[in-house]
């Protein structure tokens, strides 16, 4: 199968990732790309409504997005943690408190992802269970965007951590240490039910299912939630 993939027609590989996905995912697909440089690629980034509609269309191969409805005839397993973090200028002040209550989130303002978004619809989830009212003053439809807003003091952000590794290593933006907080999700490598793969969408699958990992910024991210969840000092 794989030197069928290397030969003079690889294929074609349709992939289409929830925004937060791509960039670790365009990691993942480069390295895909060098194993198997026949291989034609079409890699499409939206958010999660975007994504569902695409497996109901059945316009991609594989799909890796956030954790998939019941209701849809869909095949799908986890390959990734995707924690969701809450994000602040440096120098905000709740940046360097120790387990800020929910509660004191009430007064922040936050930018949120539009409807549709997987991230929005967790983050309100979560909070709603915890019956806390975050104030959307704004939306926005990129992470690119909102970090670009935190920065600029617009108001706080609720993000995957994936989104976050040029940042944190700038400490441009900080992840605040919120008790309850990181929101666990994961993410999944879904397709339809049924569905035939082709060669290259099953040796894809198989990619993501045992390399994912390694393409993640682990040092970063784990600074980022140590940092977040450590006990307060002596
Ligand atoms: P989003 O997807 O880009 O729609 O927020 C990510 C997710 O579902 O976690």
């Amino acid at each position: 199968l794989i030197e069928e993939l290397k030969g003079t027609d690889g294929g074609r590989l349709v992939v289409a990732v929830a925004s937060t996905v791509h960039y670790f995912g365009i990691r993942l697909l480069a390295e895909f790309c060098r194993r198997y440089p026949k291989v034609k690629v079409s890699f499409k980034v939206t958010n999660r409504k975007g994504l569902l509609q695409q497996l109901e269309d059945n316009e991609a191969d594989v799909v890796l997005m956030g954790q998939p409805p019941e209701d849809q005839d869909l095949q799908y397993e986890a390959f990734l943690e995707n924690p969701l973090v809450l994000i602040a200028p440096a120098g905000h002040p709740l940046a360097g408190k120790r387990g800020i209550p929910l509660s004191e989130l009430q007064d922040e303002n936050f930018i949120m992802r539009e409807q549709g978004s997987g991230t929005r619809s967790a983050a309100e989830r979560y909070f709603g269970e915890r019956g806390v009212h975050l104030t959307a003053s704004m939306e926005m439809n990129t992470n690119g965007a909102i970090k670009q807003g935190v920065e600029e003091g617009l108001g706080l952000a609720i993000v995957s951590i994936h989104t976050l590794e040029r940042e944190l290593e700038s400490g441009r933006v900080v992840v605040l240490d919120v008790e309850h907080f990181p929101i666990r999700r994961q993410w999944f490598i879904v397709h339809r039910s049924g569905k035939r793969l082709s060669a290259v969408a099953r040796e894809f699958a198989d990619f993501v299912r045992s390399e994912a990992r390694s393409f993640v910024r682990t040092e970063v991210i784990e600074v980022a939630l140590g940092k977040a969840s450590a006990a307060p000092g002596p």
